[in-house]
């Protein structure tokens, strides 16, 4: 997903707001997730995250997002945002991190296919997604 940043994006630094960017991960992430799951999904919950470096007006937000593991009804998300400089096609990192979606099928939460991992690098990411799960879960009961 790409973003063209605008004025009505920016803090009173001339940077995209936190808020704004979270909100495109959270839209970015939840079409991947419908698109896998087939349904509507809703975000139950997201990592904590950090911010690396701004992104200004004039500037453009590119985010990528992944399903990184399938559970029984929850989905895990990895979405990656970068900021470009249009001009020169130059990127740097913004922020990244992992959003839960739960798909929804007649109003209750609902299977969900299986996740065929086949990209070494994707591996990586899935390998550890059932701690995260455990960690998510426990602060949650918390
Ligand atoms: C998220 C929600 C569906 C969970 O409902 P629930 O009654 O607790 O349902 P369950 O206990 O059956 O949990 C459903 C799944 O969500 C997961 N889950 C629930 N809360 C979670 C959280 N905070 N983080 C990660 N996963 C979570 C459960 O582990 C379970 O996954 P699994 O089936 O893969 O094991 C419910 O709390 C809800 O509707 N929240 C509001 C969602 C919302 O409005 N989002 C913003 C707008 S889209």
């Amino acid at each position: 997903m790409t973003e063209y940043v605008l004025p009505t994006h920016a803090n009173a630094l001339g940077n995209v707001f936190g808020g704004q960017i979270l909100a495109w991960m959270d839209l970015c992430a939840a079409i991947c997730a419908q698109r896998f799951a087939g349904c509507i999904c809703v975000t139950a919950g997201i990592d904590e995250l950090s911010f690396e470096q701004p992104v200004r007006v004039g500037q453009v937000v590119r985010l990528e997002a992944r399903v990184t593991a399938a559970f029984r009804t929850s989905c895990e998300i990895f979405v990656d945002v970068r900021g470009e400089d249009p001009s020169t096609g130059v990127t740097w990192p913004c922020v990244s991190g992992f959003v839960t979606f739960v798909a929804f099928r007649e109003g209750k939460p609902a299977k969900l296919p299986e996740l065929l991992i086949t990209d070494p690098g994707e591996r990586a990411l899935h390998e550890a997604a059932n701690a995260r799960r455990t960690e998510r879960l426990s602060r949650r009961k918390q």
